[in-house]
């Protein structure tokens, strides 16, 4: 048996528009989560990357029928930013559910390993793409996570402004409406299989139409005042498609060209209304999380 085990896990952009809690994105972009016996080291003390995996892991060990007393330590490394909407909090369950799992002789299959990490999540919109790759669609199912892959079009980037501000998940979630009308439910209904069929198709004229939301970007944009005038410079530098991440704060532009120019005229919005921040350029990655070591 392993006493220490790495797992790669890519960075997720999830919602994409009008896909809230379903629609899910792998990027090139990735964290390394170990997990390893404690066996001397002193245990405890992670940061919250860490706690999560370790989290994870407990639950992994329990399902398997292990003794999960056993002390254990998790680290994160990587350039995935932290709470900014990337889904880093499903790299950190992901991972640490793999690598628990490859730790306790690969008991449970990646299925279960994807439930544990979806339930503590509380959506498995990051956690499908983060263990699989790819664009996910994914949908709770009681205990399961029913999900399946879109094929994406060559070519696409994700061009993303990654702000300084801190936008927890949980808090903006309580912006949200508890009810839509039926006018709002049809338009992002309709819209999130529209995105679908244009990915699969290679629609990429439908993108723009595709990612409009009616549910979540506005009511959060109370945290982001500027989300909507960065939006507008992204599209006008020739985006085909932009959207808030996941919880945001992190704005992500779909393009097959002007990549650079998209990048600076979203930064330029972005810090002509006091919204600092940087830029990433990465893309689609059909790869999920590996065991590396
Ligand atoms: N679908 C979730 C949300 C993603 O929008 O709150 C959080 O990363």
């Amino acid at each position: 048996m392993p006493k220490s085990v790495a797992v790669r896990v890519p960075a997720t952009s999830a919602n994409l528009g009008p896909g809230f809690d379903c629609l899910g994105l792998a990027l090139d972009l990735w964290g390394t989560i170990t997990v390893a016996f404690a066996d001397g080291r002193p245990a405890g003390g992670e940061d919250s990357m860490g706690r999560m995996a370790l989290a994870a892991a407990r639950k992994v060990l329990e399902a398997a029928g292990l003794d999960s007393k056993r002390q254990f330590v998790a680290d994160y490394e990587g350039s995935i930013p932290i709470a900014r909407g990337l889904g880093a909090s499903a790299v950190a369950r992901v991972g640490g559910a793999l690598a628990a799992n490859e730790l306790a002789g690969a008991r449970l299959d990646r299925e279960a390993l994807l439930s544990i990490a979806a339930a503590l999540e509380g959506h498995a919109d990051n956690a499908t793409p983060a263990m699989f790759g790819g664009l996910q669609v994914s949908v709770m199912d009681r205990d399961a996570v029913l999900h399946a892959r879109v094929p994406l079009p060559a070519g696409l980037s994700a061009v993303l402004l990654v702000p300084d501000l801190y936008m927890p998940t949980k808090e903006s979630r309580k912006l949200l409406p508890a009810t839509l009308s039926r006018a709002d439910a049809v338009h992002n209904a309709g819209r999130s299989a529209l995105l679908v069929a244009a990915m699969a198709s290679g629609r990429l004229d439908l993108l723009d139409a595709a990612t409009q939301d009616r549910l979540h970007q506005k009511p959060r944009s109370k945290l982001f005042p500027a989300m909507f005038a960065i939006f507008d410079a992204a599209k006008q530098a020739g985006a085909l498609a932009v959207y808030l991440s996941g919880g945001g704060s992190t704005i992500c532009a779909l393009a097959t060209e002007n990549q650079g120019r998209i990048a600076e005229a979203m930064l330029r919005a972005a810090r002509q209304r006091e919204t600092p921040g940087r830029t990433i350029i990465t893309r689609p990655t059909e790869k999920g999380a590996e065991v590396i070591g």
